[in-house]
């Protein structure tokens, strides 16, 4: 544990002030699915996490808050750190979860199925699970507290935002999504949805938090998407599969995960990474 003010934990990240305009971002091996972080670690996941980030944080040439992985003036002991944590600018974060979707599948599938709502109140009729939208959809939902977060319709998410940054956000989100989704589709892989979070800093909009991970968002393998079919995914899926089977009601604690489940999900957070990248997993761990 750095020696600085601890800020805040999430579910998955560990958040230190380094100074008035900077933070520590440390990502840990936990893991939650249906808003319950589980007893089990997954290890080296929260360095599969930070380093996806960085990888798009260097590609997107968006503005964004990373400013450095090095630690060694900032903590005491960096080698318990390194790779899996960074120092950010410090933001001011806009309390809206920027949903962009490229293909109909999950929580908004279930809604068109089952007759429309917010985030499908504008698509077509007729199209099947996890087909391609005609375009990106943007479907924002309210960062919850706690608990399940809700989708927002575009009046809610004006005014939560306000009419100028909503269109900000919209467009700048769609414009990440478009571009991690063609460079993802190079290597063999789907970018299904993701979720940004922005944050203020001077008057400036940053992207900020976890960037295009599968803790964010729903990669395919492309040579396994079918249009109507269940699309297996480098995401917490399988965990959340397994966790079905073994009847938890998702009220905590969660059940404690067997050792082959436990190497299973790190094999397709690693596999995430490798493809993604084009980088070893090795060799990041052994540069970072
Ligand atoms: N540059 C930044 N400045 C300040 N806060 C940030 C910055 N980037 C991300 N955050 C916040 O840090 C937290 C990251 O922690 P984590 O991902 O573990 O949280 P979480 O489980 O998603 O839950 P929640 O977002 O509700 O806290 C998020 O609340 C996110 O909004
Ligand atoms: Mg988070």
């Amino acid at each position: 544990m750095p020696a600085l003010p601890h800020v805040a934990s999430g579910k998955v990240r560990d958040i230190y002030e380094v100074d008035r305009d900077r933070l520590l971002f440390v990502a840990s091996d936990r893991i939650s699915a249906y808003d319950v972080v589980l007893p089990d670690l997954i290890p080296d996941k929260g360095k599969v996490l930070t380093g996806l980030s960085l990888y798009w944080f260097e590609n997107l040439g968006v503005p964004n808050h990373f400013i450095s992985t090095d630690l060694s003036e900032t903590v005491d002991d960096p080698a318990d750190l390194q790779g899996r944590a960074m120092i950010v600018r410090k933001a001011e974060v806009i309390p809206m979860e920027c949903v962009v979707r490229g293909y109909l599948y999950g929580s908004s599938w279930r809604e068109y199925e089952a007759g429309g709502g917010p985030t499908t109140e504008h698509l077509p009729a007729g199209l099947q699970m996890a087909e391609q939208l005609p375009e990106p959809l943007f479907t924002p939902a309210t960062k919850a507290e706690s608990g399940h977060d809700e989708n927002l319709t575009v009046a809610g998410a004006r005014a939560l935002v306000g009419e100028d940054v909503y269109e900000q956000l919209k467009h700048t989100a769609i414009d990440i999504y478009l571009q991690a989704a063609q460079a993802a589709a190079a290597k063999g892989v789907l970018l299904a949805d993701t979720k940004f979070e922005f944050g203020w800093v001077d008057g400036e909009l940053l992207l900020v938090d976890e960037v295009l991970t599968p803790d964010s968002s729903r990669y395919w393998p492309a040579d396994r998407y079918e249009v109507g079919r269940t699309v297996p995914s480098f995401d917490k899926q399988y965990v959340r599969d397994w966790l079905d089977s073994t009847g938890w009601d998702h009220t905590p604690p969660a059940p404690a995960m067997p050792d082959d489940v436990k190497s299973a999900t790190r094999a397709r957070y690693v596999e995430a990474f490798e493809r993604i990248t084009g980088q070893p997993f090795d060799d990041y761990l052994e540069g970072s």
